[in-house]
């Protein structure tokens, strides 16, 4: 891999492209899924457009909290310009796209009447995905359920929140299901939940203890961390129990929840690194994936949580227990981790990623010790990230070990640059060949993996970095009134990956 990696610097843009073809879908299993992806936030725009009422994003982002300042009242503006999209997609040879619905376009005030111009929203674009061959994968909450939700009973940390997420989930299962053969209940809850309710820099921005620049005024990150966890957990099961009793046997669907799945490595081979590690993959992955595969939280967060731990009653564990039918993973990179507790003058938490570095970054960044140096980008020459398909390969092994070899969906992978860097993106082209050349290595080593989606599908608005950070395969041109789109080098290298001398489409 390390060859790999060396020699794939010296190509120039053209053979990085022509030495892709090396590698293509015919590799991999023929029902093997590969696409792309965003979310409704990010990417559609219309933020007030055809009775859309706020998310909490719309909220956060008007009050100018993310780094430029900027909202995503227009995006990328998918909303008006989904069939060009579409078509770009069908071109570039995906079998699925990633999306996601935004709660309140579909359903405004959060619960009750259904906004018939959201349903014919995402009609719209999931006929058009289907007329272009294209498989829709659709994620019910991205992160933006709706203010009225948060004004009313602090949105997460409700068990109210399991009424209304399900008769949410009710509502699409009802109108799309009969197209829509792939739901994920949340995306990536294990952060939405830690920056939005423990260290405050997602909204309802909740925290106790000051981190970084993040103003601290409200709420407590010793126990509210954990029970937005907790009822996201049991608004997943209570939607997948639906979907199972109702919608499952006619639809013929699948459905599971998408997981941040970063990797963590120990920074040493003492046994206090390596238990560290091991705490860390439990606050971080187990968090979720325990209650999933096994019905209860992992014996290392009882241990170090106590009683602020909620517990699941008997008929909670049961409907947690094989509540999915495939796990999405979002991975993007490894961690170092090692064990600095002694030495941390901030024990107010109780899963800090001790000390960890990048891979190929500093080493020993204190990530939660020092908001700033964990998001200084400028520490690595640049947002991208460095290379480290290995760390995809050990999370994978280690999810088939320890948690029944679950069917797997890589639902993100990619590289962040600076927006700067334009369309000419050869180091996203080096992150992708990597990352896609050591899914073969863990297929082979028996991961149960179906499906791999780029993340995104074009630029678009990121959270917390707005619009100084970009993703996409596509470049859009964020100060063109139409939001031009323009393929940029890694579009061309995914879609000779995927045409050249990929399947019949
Ligand atoms: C995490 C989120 O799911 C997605 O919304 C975000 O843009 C990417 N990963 C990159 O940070």
């Amino acid at each position: 891999l390390l060859l790999v990696v060396a020699s794939a610097r010296e190509y120039n843009n053209k053979d990085i492209i022509t030495t892709t073809s090396t590698i293509s879908r015919n590799d991999f299993p023929p029902d093997f899924v590969f696409g792309a992806g965003s979310s409704a936030y990010q990417i559609e725009g219309a933020a007030s457009e055809d009775g859309r009422k706020p998310s909490i994003w719309d909220t956060y982002t008007h009050a100018e909290k993310v780094v430029d300042k900027s909202n995503a009242d227009i995006g990328s503006d998918q909303y008006h310009k989904y069939k060009d999209d579409v078509k770009l997609m069908h071109d570039m040879g995906l079998d699925a796209y990633r999306m996601s619905i935004s709660w309140p376009r579909l359903i405004p005030d959060g619960r009750g009447a259904v906004n018939p111009k959201g349903l014919n929203y995402y009609n719209n674009l999931i006929n058009e995905l289907i007329a272009h061959g294209i498989k829709p994968h659709v994620t019910l909450n991205h992160f933006d359920h709706p203010q009225v939700l948060e004004d009313e009973y602090n949105g997460l940390l409700s068990p109210k929140i399991i009424e209304d997420f399900t008769a949410y989930a009710d509502v699409c299962f009802k109108e799309f299901g009969d197209r829509v053969k792939s739901w994920s209940t949340f995306n990536e809850p294990n952060i939405q939940t830690l920056l939005g309710n423990d260290i405050g820099m997602f909204p309802p921005e909740r925290c106790t203890y000051p981190f970084g620049v993040v103003n601290c005024s409200k709420g407590d990150s010793t126990t509210e961390v954990y029970v937005s966890a907790h009822n996201i957990l049991l608004s997943h099961a209570s939607a997948v129990n639906l979907y199972r009793k109702t919608y499952q046997g006619k639809q013929k669907g699948q459905i599971g929840i998408t997981l941040l799945a970063m990797w963590m490595e120990p920074l040493s081979d003492s046994l206090r690194d390596l238990a560290a590690t091991k705490r860390v993959i439990d606050f971080h992955l187990g968090w979720f994936l325990h209650p999933l595969v096994y019905g209860y939280y992992p014996a290392t967060m009882r241990k170090n949580v106590g009683s602020r731990l909620p517990y699941f009653k008997d008929n909670e564990s049961e409907q947690l227990r094989g509540s999915f039918d495939f796990i999405g993973l979002n991975h993007y990179q490894v961690f170092y981790v090692s064990d600095v507790a002694r030495s941390l003058d901030d024990n107010s938490r109780d899963y800090a990623l001790d000390t960890s570095a990048w891979v190929g970054g500093p080493p020993a960044i204190r990530v939660l010790k020092n908001t700033k140096e964990f998001l200084d980008f400028s520490r690595l020459k640049g947002p991208e990230l460095p290379l480290a398909p290995w760390g995809l390969q050990r999370l994978l092994e280690y999810v088939r070990v320890n948690y029944k070899n679950p069917e797997i969906e890589i639902n993100e992978n990619g590289s962040p640059l600076l927006t700067s860097t334009g369309r000419n993106d050869t180091k996203r082209v080096e992150y992708l060949q990597v990352y896609i050349k050591s899914l073969l290595t863990s297929i082979r080593m028996g991961s149960n993996l179906r499906g791999y989606f780029v993340w995104s599908f074009m630029d678009c608005f990121e959270f917390l970095f707005g619009y100084t950070v970009e993703y996409g395969l596509y470049e859009v041109d964020f100060n063109d009134k139409d939001r031009k789109r323009y393929p940029k080098l890694s579009a061309e290298w995914y879609t000779t990956f995927l045409t050249k001398h990929g399947k019949e489409r």
